[in-house]
């Protein structure tokens, strides 16, 4: 399991809905600097690529237009094998997990470390620039590098607002796969991204906060009528910290165990 300095990455979903209340006041979609959730997103220097989004609704689209973003050639062929010349040697000293404790991941290794050849610095810039543009703060620099077998996948969960940012983005790496985003108050609002190898996805504001987030097994990985075979995947993917304070709305989020639950989970074999 990833834990850095102890603290999780994710919660999980299912039961944080059963822990949970009900759905809180609204919130806006802001969520740039510290706690500052009224302000509006800044654009995203990247293309919009509408062809690797499928919405259940015009209105999905919209309420998630600039905050659940694809870019579908980040990385390129040779930056790719770059980056998996560094990355092989560690995780291939992992062995495959079957559950992860949170029941978020199946099938998988993980690591969090940094990038420090050439392509993984580059990257990390990129990232920063194209996905946590001010007053977002920047990317952490130790990344998530996480291994899916081909039967793999990340079951929904929304990333633990405690210990992660306004901001999630991830590269995708050796097999395509779809992400899929369900609206935690209303599961029929969705919206699937299909994640090609070298993909750069950029999660944020009602994207980040207001839907889980999921990679398909392979007997579900549609993407609308087309069907995108899992192979292996690896997927680098880069948060921010967290402002001191958390927003007050975000702790009543079903999707969100409330701070002060017991965590104790047990050690990752590595
Ligand atoms: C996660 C996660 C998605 C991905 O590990 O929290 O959501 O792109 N991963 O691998
Ligand atoms: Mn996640």
């Amino acid at each position: 399991m990833l834990r850095a300095g102890g603290r999780l990455w994710r919660r999980p979903w299912a039961a944080a809905y059963r822990a949970a209340a009900g759905p809180g006041p609204g919130f806006g979609a802001g969520t740039g600097g510290d706690g500052g959730r009224e302000e509006p997103e800044p654009e995203l220097p990247l293309p919009e690529e509408p062809q690797l989004l499928r919405a259940s609704s015009p209105e999905v689209r919209q309420r998630l237009r600039g905050l659940a973003v694809v870019c579908g050639r980040f990385v390129s062929a040779e930056e790719e094998e770059e980056l998996l010349r560094e990355l092989e040697p560690e995780l291939s000293r992992g062995r495959y997990q079957r559950e992860h404790w949170d029941k978020a991941i199946c099938g998988y290794r993980e690591t969090e470390r940094a990038l420090r050849g050439g392509a993984g610095r580059a990257l990390l810039l990129r990232v920063a620039d194209a996905a946590f543009p001010p007053p977002a703060r920047p990317p952490q620099p130790l990344v998530h590098v996480l291994d899916l077998q081909p039967r793999g996948h990340v079951r929904p969960h929304v990333d633990s607002v405690k210990f992660c940012g306004c901001t999630i983005a991830g590269v995708s790496l050796l097999s395509p796969s779809v992400l899929r985003l369900v609206c935690c108050r209303q599961p029929q609002d969705r919206m699937d991204l299909l994640l090609e190898p070298g993909s750069l996805y950029v999660l944020r504001g009602a994207a980040r906060y207001e839907f889980t987030h999921e990679i398909l097994p392979d007997a579900e990985s549609w993407f609308g009528e087309r069907r995108v075979p899992r192979g292996r995947r690896i997927s680098i993917i880069y948060r921010n910290s967290p402002p001191d304070t958390a927003p007050s709305p975000l702790s009543d989020l079903p999707a969100f165990i409330p701070d002060g639950a017991p965590q104790t989970p047990p050690r990752t074999p590595q």
